[in-house]
C-alpha cells in the first residue's frame, strides 16, 4: 500500500492540516465531518473506533461531541499532529490514538459500537480484508468514503502520488454483501472533486461549492460524484 509510506513523511503530516486552510479545503472539511456526525450521532457515552484517523481530524470531533475514542493510524507522524491537537481539546481524556495497522487491529471482537474509516479506502490494496477487520471489532456500525471511478477525479487520479483506488457503487455494493454489512445510507457529493477544490482561488471556491450541490443532487448527475460517503450496520 503506497500511501502507508507516503504518510509517514515528516513534511506531508506536517502540511496535512494546512490543506484544508484555504477556502476550498475549509468546505471539504465542512462536509465531510457533517457526513461522519450525521451518520453517528447521537454519539453520548459510545465506543468509537476510527482507523487511519491521520492528524485526528474527525476524532477529536467526535471525543467533543461526549464519545469515547480511540483513533488509530499507522503513522507515527500523523499521529503526533493528533495528539498536538487533543492536548488542547477539553476532552483529552476521552481520547486515545494508538499506532497500528488497520489489517490487525489490536482490539477483542466486538469492542466498538461503531467503526469509522475516512479517506482510507481509496489506499486499501485489499478492502475486503479491511472491511472485515472493521467489522470484527465492531458491534453495530460502519462509516466510511469511497473516491468514485465514473468521476472527474478519474482525470488525475493516476498521477497522485500516495496511490488512490477508485470504486464503483456496484463494487461496494457486492464488498457490503461479502462482508455481511447492510446499507443504511449513502450519500454522493462533489462533481468538481476535492483536488480541485483545494487548488481554485478562494474567492471562488463558495460559488462554485454552490453550483456544484445544485447541480451535483439531481438524480442524473448523482453518478458522477466523486466522493460517496457510506454508513452501514452490521447484519
Ligand atoms: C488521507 S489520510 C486520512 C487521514 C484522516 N482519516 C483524514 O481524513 O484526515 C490516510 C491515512 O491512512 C493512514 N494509513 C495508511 N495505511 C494504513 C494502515 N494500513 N493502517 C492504518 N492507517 C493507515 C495514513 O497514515 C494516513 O494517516
Amino acid at each position: 500500500m503506497k500511501g502507508q509510506e507516503w504518510y509517514q513523511a515528516d513534511d506531508v503530516a506536517e502540511e496535512y492540516d494546512d490543506k484544508r486552510f484555504s477556502r476550498g479545503g475549509q468546505l471539504i472539511d465542512r462536509r465531510e465531518k457533517e457526513a461522519v456526525l450525521e451518520a453517528i450521532t447521537p454519539v453520548e457515552d459510545r465506543k468509537i473506533l476510527e482507523i487511519a484517523c491521520g492528524t485526528g481530524r474527525f476524532t477529536v470531533m467526535i471525543a467533543e461531541q461526549g464519545a469515547d475514542v480511540v483513533g488509530l493510524d499507522i503513522s507515527a507522524q500523523m499521529l503526533q499532529q493528533g495528539r498536538s491537537k487533543s492536548k488542547r481539546s477539553e476532552q483529552a481524556e476521552s481520547l486515545e490514538f494508538l499506532r497500528g495497522d488497520a489489517g490487525r487491529l489490536p482490539f477483542p471482537d466486538d469492542h466498538f459500537d461503531t467503526v469509522i474509516a475516512m479517506r482510507f479506502f481509496h489506499l486499501a490494496d485489499d478492502p475486503e480484508a479491511f472491511l472485515r477487520e472493521m467489522r470484527r471489532v465492531s458491534r453495530e456500525q460502519i462509516v466510511f468514503d469511497t473516491f468514485n471511478r465514473f468521476s472527474a477525479r478519474s482525470v488525475y487520479n493516476w498521477a497522485l502520488p500516495m496511490g488512490s483506488r477508485l470504486y464503483s457503487k456496484s463494487e461496494v455494493t457486492t464488498l457490503l454483501a461479502k462482508t455481511d454489512l447492510t446499507l443504511v445510507d449513502v450519500e454522493d457529493d462533489f462533481l468538481v472533486p476535492y483536488g480541485a477544490y483545494r487548488s481554485i482561488p478562494n474567492a471562488l471556491a463558495s460559488p462554485i461549492r454552490s453550483l456544484d450541490t445544485a447541480i451535483g443532487g439531481r438524480p442524473i448527475t448523482d453518478h458522477f460524484a466523486s466522493v460517496s460517503y457510506w454508513n452501514t450496520r452490521l447484519r
